[in-house]
């Protein structure tokens, strides 16, 4: 399949979704408890933002500002058209950005922010590079792939393989955490109801109407197994993997 075809029909299908990967607001609120207050003119960077669920969450729950960065244009699109409904838009910056290749100043945030994310540039290479943009004293917040069993089915872990999925227990991430530099504040394990209820039940409806009008289009009824595929993996194994969220301080 070509990579254009690829990028195509996923970003067909979760440009439909509410968020772009599991959470909750729940979860996130739970996260930021572990946090001190974020008043007025403290400053959060949320990377990977996607079309700013948790932005909005983050933005509800603080008084902070928020820069919010995504690589694919229409969601951050998407983000300031909704922060703007919701009034929110002086404390809401969208931009397109690279995680990748971030140009703030350094101890630029008292918060970055990443869920569902950082598995795009890795999460110990995520935790180093970013570490710079956070003040002293400051904090970074991640929700992250993880094995919450030791044993682990083969066609799971054979899935995940294939995928190049970032993958590892949660005592392997609680390591990198202070490796690279950062204090542990806390740690949890993402709920089923943030994988159902705002992504594969939506994702789930999205991939049912794309199978229709995207039949006899092998290349893209095969982007839509992939994912069908996924959410009968988390249906079958909820207890052998999951999002960990990971609160920490810059030691
Ligand atoms: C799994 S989604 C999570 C989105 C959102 N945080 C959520 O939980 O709904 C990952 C997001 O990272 C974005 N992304 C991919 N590569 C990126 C990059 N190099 N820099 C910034 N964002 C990127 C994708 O466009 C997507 O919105």
């Amino acid at each position: 399949m070509s990579a254009s075809k690829f990028w195509s029909s996923f970003y067909e299908i979760y440009e439909a979704l509410p968020r772009q990967g599991p959470g909750d607001r729940q979860s996130t609120e739970r996260a930021l408890r572990l946090l001190p207050p974020l008043a007025r003119g403290h400053r959060i960077l949320d990377i990977g933002c996607g079309a700013g669920a948790q932005t909005i969450d983050l933005a509800r729950a603080t008084e902070a500002s928020i820069v919010a960065i995504d690589n694919h244009q229409p969601f951050v699109s998407r983000l300031q058209t909704r922060a703007a409904e919701l009034g929110l838009a002086d404390r809401i910056t969208a931009q397109a950005g690279d995680m990748n290749d971030l140009h703030f100043p350094d101890g630029s945030f008292d918060v970055i922010w990443c869920e569902g994310a950082i598995f795009i540039i890795g999460f110990a290479k995520g935790l180093t590079a970013w570490r710079r943009l956070i003040a002293p004293g400051g904090h970074l917040v991640v929700s992250e792939l993880c094995w919450l069993r030791a044993d682990r089915p083969a066609d799971l872990e054979a899935f995940f393989k294939a995928e190049g999925a970032d993958i590892a227990g949660m005592a392997d991430r609680r390591k990198d955490i202070v490796d690279r530099g950062y204090r542990l504040v806390g740690d949890f394990v993402l709920p089923a109801v943030g994988w159902w209820d705002n992504y594969y039940v939506p994702l789930a409806a999205t991939l049912e109407r794309f199978r229709v009008t995207h039949a006899g289009d092998q290349e893209a009824l095969d982007v839509a197994a992939r994912s069908e595929h996924e959410i009968d993996l988390y249906r079958t194994y909820p207890e052998h993997f999951g999002y960990g969220f990971f609160v920490m301080q810059r030691a």
